[in-house]
């Protein structure tokens, strides 16, 4: 394992005032996508939106890396030229997708464990050769009232701690991210709990696999109140208890949390990044890894429609721009009106 080269990939992928782009949305996710804009889940249109992210300008300023899906990292743009290739000329990290999903447990219909392990130290290696230094694995966690079960969060921890590994010893950086789901009624202190004992059960996994943790990266979902709960908690108290969870279970040698959206509106995610970066006081960078919070107003704005490129261009990079300022935690609502 080349330790040196896995922090310094960390360190620029959590370098202040930047955070990733999450466009590694798998082709039936893609296809929700391109539904909501009432186009077809076709490789062209898949391959236009990305390429119109990935091209627009002075992005680089504030997106260190893109997680890409296994389709894009071998596509190739309208000018011919690989995705990956915009991305490096930019100084801009490409990431992979390694996880094969969750599925339901067999234990545990109701619950989901993230299958992947088969063949992932060949493809680990197939997907730096191509150009990938970091990767993603997503593991999810489901609160109900009687849910999580135990099983379902040892397996997915364990789970998690594999992929890590193994994707180290191929030089990719792992993301580790366990994301609680926000759907439900449960209340802010309920997601704390599961949130704590998740991550935990994550960093024990980790510890018992040798994983280097210096070379990783942690992308949490933030504790926050469900979806549908009566009197959803405010912008300071997510950030707070965020920011009161990770403290109790994230270790200092963690470079950087780059939190996932989970749902949230673009406006929220940004809201509440900043407001734990103006609260600080953790050893880490507290990062993004948004993908609707950064692509939502962009898919819109484009509409399958090349004509509109410049239009969902202009739209992204605002959100890139202000999730900027959020690493400062000098976000204001103000700004989203300066377009
Ligand atoms: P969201 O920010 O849309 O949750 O996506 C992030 C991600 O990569 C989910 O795996």
């Amino acid at each position: 394992m080349d330790r040196a080269a896995l922090e310094a990939t960390a360190h620029a992928l959590a370098a202040p005032g930047k955070g990733i782009l999450a466009a590694d949305e798998s082709n039936p996710t893609m296809g929700k996508r391109l539904s909501q804009i009432g186009m077809p889940n076709e490789e062209r249109l898949r391959r236009e939106f990305r390429e119109t992210l990935f091209t627009t300008s002075e992005m680089e300023n504030y997106i260190s890396g893109v997680i890409l899906f296994d389709e894009t990292l071998r596509q190739s743009a309208s000018n011919n030229r690989s995705m990956v290739e915009i991305l490096q000329s930019k100084g801009v990290i490409p990431g992979i997708k390694v996880d094969g999903g969750a599925h339901s447990m067999d234990s545990a219909p109701d619950e989901k464990l993230t299958t992947g392990l088969d063949g992932l130290a060949e493809r680990c290696t197939e997907y730096y050769t191509l150009g990938a230094r970091f990767d993603k694995w997503r593991a999810v966690i489901t609160i109900s009232d009687n849910l999580p079960s135990a099983a379902c969060v040892q397996a997915n921890a364990d789970a998690l701690a594999d992929y890590a590994r193994i994707s180290q010893g191929a030089g990719l950086v792992p993301i580790i991210e366990p994301e609680v789901l926000m759907d439900g009624t449960h209340s802010i202190a309920r997601c704390y709990e599961v949130s704590e004992w998740t991550l935990n059960t994550v960093y024990a996994a980790l510890a018992d696999r040798g994983v280097h943790l210096p070379g990783t990266l942690l992308k949490p979902s933030m504790v926050n109140s469900a979806s549908d709960a009566d009197n959803r908690a405010d912008v300071e108290k997510v950030a707070s208890e965020t920011l009161r969870c990770l403290k109790a279970t994230a270790p200092a040698e963690v470079p950087g949390i780059m939190f996932l959206s989970g749902g949230q509106s673009e406006t929220e995610a940004t809201a509440h990044l900043s407001a734990m970066n103006a609260m600080g006081g953790g050893p880490w960078e507290l990062s993004f890894s948004y993908g609707r919070a950064l692509q939502q107003s962009a898919l819109y704005a484009w509409g399958g429609d090349s004509a509109n490129c410049t239009t969902a261009q202009a739209a992204f990079l605002h959100r890139a721009q202000l999730n900027g300022a959020a690493r400062y935690g000098s976000y204001t609502a103000a700004m989203e009106a300066e377009a």
